[in-house]
Order: structure tokens, then sequence, then C-alpha cells
């Protein structure tokens, strides 16, 4: 199966639709200047998906772009109900959403989404065919301890409970270093490609060669233009979650260029 980059920007909590307008304009401006990534994007050799906050998510539907496809941060495991302040799979579908971000390290940690919060979430997502970016990752003082393996293991084999070949086929999954998030301090390249292709034998053990093999793994935590080549020529690197250098058209049109080179 041929490589597809997946180079994904999660906004977190920024930009509303006026900034999600002019920041969708300006890329435009620079992919109608930039043919080989629209080459790139066209013959499926790199995806782009924005996630921005709900509330902006309409404005990349009604751009309806050719090329950019978009996601949800979050999601509520059930169809609709009394869940104030909650937005679930189906409606994220309507606005046409291609993915969720689901167990996101600040969901987990800030917002205190447990493990098994996030399996709801993630079964709800693939019966609905929504394909979740699942993200798991461990935080520096479990690294520290020894733990990052078995944390990224418990994360990985929580969410998947129940989830079938087929399924599990659909789920791309982000590994995010809680210590690498916002710091500027990015995991070593070997780092990242030893907890991607551990990730990968996960799939292996569970669903066999063929499913791990095509499962997307991203890798994210302070990605930006400089560090991005040496994390994505990694071989179980698929493409990355950028969070920072995705909220400016220049840092992740170079992130993009930097993918281009190592393809
Ligand atoms: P930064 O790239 O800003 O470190 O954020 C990473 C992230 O959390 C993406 O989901």
């Amino acid at each position: 199966m041929e490589r597809c980059v997946l180079l994904a920007g999660n906004w977190k909590m920024h930009k509303g639709p006026k900034e999600t307008r002019s920041f969708l304009e300006d890329l435009d401006k620079v992919l109608e200047l930039e043919n080989g990534i629209t080459e790139a994007i066209v013959s499926k050799k790199i995806e782009l998906a924005l996630f921005p906050p709900f509330i902006s998510i309409p404005t990349l539907c009604d751009f309806n772009h050719k090329v950019i496809k978009w996601g949800g941060q979050n999601a509520h495991w059930e169809e609709k109900g009394a869940f104030t302040g909650e937005i679930s799979i189906p409606m994220l579908l309507e606005l046409g959403c291609s993915y969720v971000i689901l167990g996101h390290s600040e969901r987990r940690h800030i917002f205190g989404e447990t493990d098994e919060m996030v399996s709801k979430k993630v079964t709800a997502a693939l019966d609905h065919g929504l394909s979740p970016v699942l993200c798991v990752g461990e935080t520096l003082d479990e690294r520290n301890g020894g733990n990052a393996f078995s944390v990224i293991r418990r994360q990985l084999l929580s969410a998947l409970e129940g989830v079938d070949s087929t399924k599990a086929a659909q789920i791309v999954v982000a590994y995010e270093p809680v210590w690498a998030i916002g710091t500027g301090r990015t995991a070593s390249d070997t780092d990242a490609q030893e907890a991607c292709s551990f990730i990968r034998s996960l799939f292996a053990e569970r669903y066999g060669q063929d499913v791990a093999s095509g499962v997307r793994i991203l890798y994210g935590g302070s990605v930006n233009p400089k560090n991005a080549a040496g994390l994505l020529g990694q071989p179980d690197i698929d493409g990355a979650l950028i969070g920072g250098a995705s909220l400016s058209v220049e840092s992740y049109i170079e992130i993009v260029k930097e993918a281009l080179s190592v393809l």
C-alpha cells in the first residue's frame, strides 16, 4: 500500500469563523502557487486536515475546499440527549467532517476523560463511519518512571476494546507524549519512531500484519518546520498532529514541504 502522509492541524481553542475564513483564503493563495502540493494531495501522497473549534467547522464546510479535509476536536458518544455543551458524531458528519480527534491529552488531563470514555467515543465514531484520530501518550513522570510503553498499551488497548479488524483499519493513531505538547520539546526521531513502531506492533498482535501495516500512526508534540522532516522520515511515522505550527499558513505549508521532501 502506497504511503499517504497525513498532516493534521489541531487548532485547539484558536480561530473563530472569521480567522478560519482568512486562513483558508491565504492557504488557497499559497496552494495556487504551489502546484506540487496540490498534485501530491490529488495523487494521495499527502493529506491535509484541519481541526478547528466546533464553531468554525461550518466555515470550512461552506468554503467546501477541494483538497483539504476537516474534523472535530472531540465528540460525545451518544447521538443526542441532555449533554449540555457536547457535540455528537452525527452532527460532525452533517458538517462534512472526515475525522474526529478523540482522547487528546488535554481532554484526558484537563477535562478528566477516562480510558473508558475514550473507548465509548471511538466505538461510536466507528459505528457512524467517522475515522477517529485516537491520541495516546505518556506524561513526563510516566516516561521517567519507565512506564511509557505500558501507558501507551493501556490507552490503546482500552480504546480498541470491542473494535473488530475492519473497523480498526479506519483508525488513525496519534502518539503524543504529553511532555512534548506545547513545550517546544520534541521527542527525538528515535524515541518517536520507537513508540510508533510499538503501537504498530500492538495492532499486529491484535489484528494481524495487514491491518497493522495499513493503520496510520502520527506523531504529535511541538512539530515544526525544523523537526518535521526527521520525524516524518521514520518508517513507522505516517504523519503529524500539529498544534501551534498549524496556526499560521506559512509554518503549516513549510511542514507540508518538509513532508514532501522525505516522501
Ligand atoms: P503542539 O504542536 O503545539 O505541541 O501541540 C501538539 C498537539 O497537542 C496536537 O494535538
